[in-house]
């Protein structure tokens, strides 16, 4: 009984930070996926990461640490949506830079469940997938909104509110493109949002205004996505990235990228995700993205030109 699921990693375009205190917010998942193979047996959950080129074995119930734990709570859950009461073994390999802002723990945590779930004989929905995924996602960041697994699971574009869900927006992408460049200054989620929570405890009337001005950004910015006025997306992505400045999850080395993107022919650029680090996304003419890739590919550690993925959560083989 083995099975093969993939997940696709995710950019926020707006309303990150935001989207903790209820503001809604738009994610896309992008064409880089998280593959994890399960193999049902044993009395343990063993996970091995590729990527890490860790290896470690997990009871069944109970707690546990260390940076394998995450997966093994998602494998943990996928055996319990098919009521198996087994051990299993899955092995990720995730084409997602970890750390980053682009959803690579949420990925993981989604194809987990998933190849868990089809090694042991379920078939599991998407929305379900993604809530048992979250159980996983609160291990690595605390409290996250659920925005990354979400997006992850359904693919595509959607306008997310925490506790409320998603709605699929209807975008047709094909006029642009997303470029992802990486300052390469790993970070950490949970830190950067108790920082910014903290912040706004300082200064709840301020911020309150920044919230709302967020929240309605992100409203307007999925209407112009649907009707195709991608300059004014770009407009908007740049306000955006003004605002999580305002809130201090930028820096000099994100700055620079952003600068560099939209210097270089973007319709607009924003840091995506925690901020802190990691990367920065512009959206860019098809055709253009190539050229910004090339620009700052002399300051980013990394660049992608990535196109939108519309398939969410997959199950890519099953032997049973
Ligand atoms: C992380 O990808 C996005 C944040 O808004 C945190 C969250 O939504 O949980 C920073």
């Amino acid at each position: 009984m083995r099975a093969v699921a993939s997940a696709p990693g995710k950019t926020i375009l707006f309303g990150e930070h935001f989207v903790v205190r209820g503001e809604p917010a738009v994610a896309v998942a992008v064409g880089l996926r998280a593959r994890v193979e399960a193999e049902i047996g044993g009395d343990a959950v063993v996970v091995e990461s590729k990527n890490l080129g860790l290896r470690e074995s997990f009871p069944l119930h109970g707690g546990g640490e260390g940076p394998l734990y995450p997966v093994a709570v998602a494998a943990r859950e996928g055996l319990r949506a098919a009521n198996a009461d087994t051990g299993v073994r899955v092995v990720v390999d995730s084409q997602i830079p970890p750390a980053a802002g682009m959803g690579s723990s949420a990925a993981v945590a989604v194809a987990t469940v998933a190849a868990v779930a089809a090694a042991a004989g379920a078939e599991v929905e998407a929305e379900e997938v993604s809530r048992l995924a979250y159980r996983a996602e609160e291990v690595v960041h605390g409290k996250p909104s659920g925005i990354d697994n979400t997006v992850s699971a359904m693919g595509g574009a959607i306008l997310y509110v925490k506790g409320e869900g998603a709605r699929r927006l209807d975008i047709d992408f094909s006029p642009v493109e997303l470029v992802l460049a990486d300052t390469g200054i790993p970070r950490n989620t949970g830190a950067m949002v108790r920082r910014v929570l903290s912040l706004a405890e300082r200064h709840p009337e301020v911020f309150s205004a920044i919230y709302r001005a967020a929240g309605l950004l992100a409203r307007r910015a999925a209407e112009l996505m649907e009707a195709g006025e991608f300059e004014a997306v770009g407009e908007l992505m740049n306000v955006n990235h003004g605002l999580l400045s305002s809130i201090g999850v930028s820096r000099y080395e994100i700055e620079r990228l952003v600068y560099a993107a939209r210097r270089h022919g973007a319709f607009g650029a924003k840091l995506t995700g925690a901020g802190g680090g990691g990367f920065i996304v512009a959206l860019a003419p098809r055709g253009v993205g190539r050229r910004i890739a090339e620009a700052l590919g002399d300051v980013a550690a990394r660049v992608y030109v990535v196109p939108v993925e519309e398939e969410g959560v997959r199950v890519e083989e099953r032997d049973l």
